[in-house]
């Protein structure tokens, strides 16, 4: 499956299974916080409520039900969530 839907805080936009989370939601207009992009911080952990990532191997610590953005793939659709309010910028168009 190449097209998901990812649902974040409440929002759904679509996805792919390809590219990590962090870099679609950012696509999307979100701004969720990071630092390393590489699995080492944890700045960019939220929790998974429903749904499959694909994590790489990282070195932050994360609770069992949560990801780090920056390194996982969505498998399926999945619904995620983060402990602080994201907006959602409106995107110029690009062509
Ligand atoms: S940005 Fe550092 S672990 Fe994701």
């Amino acid at each position: 499956m190449s097209r998901v839907a990812i649902r974040v805080n409440g929002i759904e936009v679509h996805g792919n299974s390809r590219e990590p989370l962090l870099d679609q939601l950012e696509k999307a207009g979100f701004q969720p916080e990071y630092q390393c992009r590489n699995g080492m911080c944890g700045a960019c952990r939220c929790k998974l409520k429903s749904g499959a990532v694909d994590q790489q191997d990282s070195m932050a610590f994360i609770a069992p039900n949560e990801v780090l953005a920056c390194c996982s793939v969505p498998k399926s659709n999945v619904e995620v969530e983060f402990d602080y309010q994201l907006q959602q910028q409106e995107l110029q168009a690009s062509h």
